[in-house]
């Protein structure tokens, strides 16, 4: 089978990687035989205050569900990612920015720089009157005051809480309310590919929805006219009237260190909750262990900050291990394909770690931009968010990398704080399309519908029974959410909501979600979200999301939409159904197809029978499978004749 060809770690890998098997295979063994003493070692690499003198203190089970890591241990992650730097790197780049506009200069803050810059924002917050435990939502675009701010909550024990600048006011406010922030940073304006983003703008809509809301610090940073409320402040004007020197605040190990939020199967978003100690361990050791992480070595991450590969891999991670790490403003295609890779070249980048939907849309733009540049610097590559096809994944590698960099694939959630599943470069054979094997203390298990675990070769749900440092601890304010969400389908276990082959070699190969969550361009949507946003219109009576294959996004979003009586279907009510979405939750959410629908299959009890309208979508209208358990099975044949392409 093709999509079996391996591929060896190259040798001057193998010699030289921090990890190699040998190693890997220690490290796992270790892991697994004790993990206390495993964790209590690897902990080290961080600066405590008080070192912790437990591990992992917790248990999936209903009757005792908790899950602690470190527990008695206190420590600061802002002082972890810059103070604790500064003897030995106080002059070494720790941030590189790249503008979105390639004719602008870069800049390029030192550790020492970024001290500097993250105790004044911490100070301003203070002089706001943030006090350790309130959240602060931010709500900006990739520039270095993101990263910031994010160390300036961290370093007064601040709950950061970052909206992705592509949310609409609703998103906005609703995550603003739903944690009670009374702070929001943003920008009068953030720059995309050419693009303005009225964030500002977006702040003053959704500060109508969301009481809580008290002040609203706004980053300079097009220049825009704007205007200014009683609520709203300059943050160069703040900052000009503190000083930067601000101590850290001793934390708990467990105490919240940000929430983030992300879409489920039902309901409204979650807020996803990571905590200080075991976060932090998690971002610091699978970024050292899966990019084989060297100080001198540039690191670039080319997520955005409000997805949690933002939050791991382009501050915490890096910072955590003294990297140089660059965060970019723009797109990967901006101006032009080339784009991405000239950026590596300007910075010199070793380590490139984007996602497949972004390597779909630059490989079909051919070869030629890629080949107009130099890549002499990249060493590794990386991928994450969906499963890569195998045809990008050989791209990436052939054409990208010129055969010499592994890639490393890494598998993971918001939820599991980093990477779980991923190839270390210096020791895992890498196989195009899987995850390969679990990390050191991961331990993945497969279950049938049933709960039966599944052994050897085979495919099933993808679970992981044992906790990790990184694994979120609760949902905000709801519990009891965080519990039936994650631990009832399999008692005892935490389950992922994805589905997973395990091969001969013991590879896992992520086959996508089981569940209701489409994953659009790497980002993860709720069909019930999407559907809540379209049932709002006036002329809609009700609305079923289904995901579509779609060749650069992974999964589109087809909806089918049935009218309230005496409405009629026009190509005009498409285009503003899609517009409504986009206003609703954010261009991300846009239908990529819609279509109305007298009826929808519905079984006798009144339940939507999403597998149909899935396999419509998928354009499999010749295995519907069994449809006389519908109400009315005469509208499946109407639905199947008015199938959008
Ligand atoms: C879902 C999590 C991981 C940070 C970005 C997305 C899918 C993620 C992979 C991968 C196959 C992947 C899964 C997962 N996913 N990485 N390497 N191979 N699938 O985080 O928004 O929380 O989404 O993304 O389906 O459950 P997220």
């Amino acid at each position: 089978m093709a999509e079996q060809q391996l591929y060896a770690v190259p040798e001057h890998w193998a010699a030289n990687a921090k990890v190699d098997r040998d190693a890997y295979e220690a490290l796992y063994a270790a892991a697994a035989a004790d993990p206390d003493a495993f964790w209590l070692e690897e902990a080290k690499r961080l600066d405590w205050i008080k070192a912790p003198t437990v591990a992992g203190d917790w248990s999936f089970d209903e009757d005792d569900f908790h899950i602690q890591w470190f527990k008695d241990g206190v420590l600061n992650v802002s002082a972890n990612c810059i103070d604790r730097h500064l003897p030995e790197r106080g002059d070494q780049v720790a941030i590189i920015w790249e503008p979105d506009v390639p004719e602008e200069e870069p800049r390029r803050f030192t550790y020492r720089q970024v001290h500097e810059e993250v105790g004044r924002f911490a100070n301003v917050l203070k002089a706001q009157g943030v006090r350790k435990g309130d959240r602060v939502t931010v709500y900006l675009p990739m520039i270095p005051e993101a990263a910031f701010a994010l160390l300036a909550c961290a370093r007064i024990g601040a709950i950061h809480s970052v909206v992705f600048g592509g949310f609409s006011p609703d998103a906005l406010a609703g995550r603003i309310q739903d944690c009670d922030s009374k702070l929001v940073i943003t920008a009068d304006a953030g720059r995309r590919g050419g693009k303005r983003i009225a964030l500002k703008a977006n702040v003053d809509a959704a500060a109508a929805r969301a009481p809580s809301l008290e002040r609203v610090i706004v980053i300079k940073v097009t220049g825009d006219d704007v205007p200014m409320h009683d609520r709203d402040i300059w943050y160069h004007e703040a900052a000009a009237e503190v000083s930067s020197e601000c101590a850290p605040e001793p934390m708990n190990a467990e105490d919240p260190l940000f929430i983030l939020y992300t879409s489920g199967s039902t309901g409204k978003p979650k807020g996803v909750l990571h905590t200080t100690g075991g976060y932090l361990l998690w971002a610091s050791y699978t970024h050292d262990l899966v990019f084989d992480h060297r100080p001198e070595n540039v690191f670039w991450c080319a997520a955005d900050i409000g997805w949690v590969t933002g939050h791991t891999y382009v501050v915490y991670g890096p910072l955590a291990n003294g990297a140089t790490t660059l965060m970019y403003e723009g797109l990967p295609n901006w101006p032009d394909a080339s784009r991405i890779w000239q950026v590596v070249d300007r910075h010199q980048v070793h380590t490139v770690f984007t996602a497949p939907t972004a390597l779909r849309s630059l490989m079909k733009e051919g070869d030629a931009p890629v080949k107009a540049t130099s890549r002499a610097s990249l060493r590794l590559l990386g991928t994450v968010g969906e499963p890569i096809n195998p045809e990008a994944w050989r791209w990436y590698h052939q054409v990208v990398g010129e055969g010499r960099s592994p890639i490393v694939d890494t598998w993971w959630q918001t939820e599991t704080g980093g990477a779980l599943i991923a190839p270390l470069p210096g020791a895992t054979d890498l196989k195009p399309g899987s995850a390969t094997k679990p990390l050191p203390g991961v331990h993945p298990q497969l279950v049938d519908e049933a709960g039966e675990v599944l052994d050897g070769a085979v495919s099933g749900n993808l679970c992981i029974t044992a906790s990790w440092p990184g694994q979120m601890r609760t949902v905000w304010g709801d519990h009891e959410r965080f519990f039936q969400t994650y631990f009832t389908t399999y008692r005892g276990k935490y389950f992922t909501g994805d589905g997973c082959r395990r091969d001969e070699h013991g590879y896992y190969w992520i086959t996508g979600r089981v569940d209701d969550v489409l994953n659009v361009s790497g980002h993860r949507m709720g069909t019930a979200e999407v559907e809540s946003a379209l049932v709002l219109h006036p002329k809609v009576a009700e609305a079923a999301v289904v995901g579509m294959p779609h060749d650069v996004k992974g999964q589109g979003i087809y909806a089918y939409v049935t009218l309230n009586s005496g409405e009629e279907p026009s190509e005009d009510l498409t285009a503003t159904l899609r517009a409504w979405v986009r206003k609703e939750i954010g261009p991300i959410a846009t239908p990529d197809a819609i279509q109305f629908a007298p009826g929808l299959p519905k079984t006798r009890s009144g339940k939507i029978m999403r597998r149909i309208l899935r396999k419509i979508a998928e354009g499999e209208v010749d295995s519907l499978g069994d449809t006389s358990t519908l109400a009315d099975p005469a509208v499946v044949d109407d639905l199947v004749a008015n199938r959008q392409r």
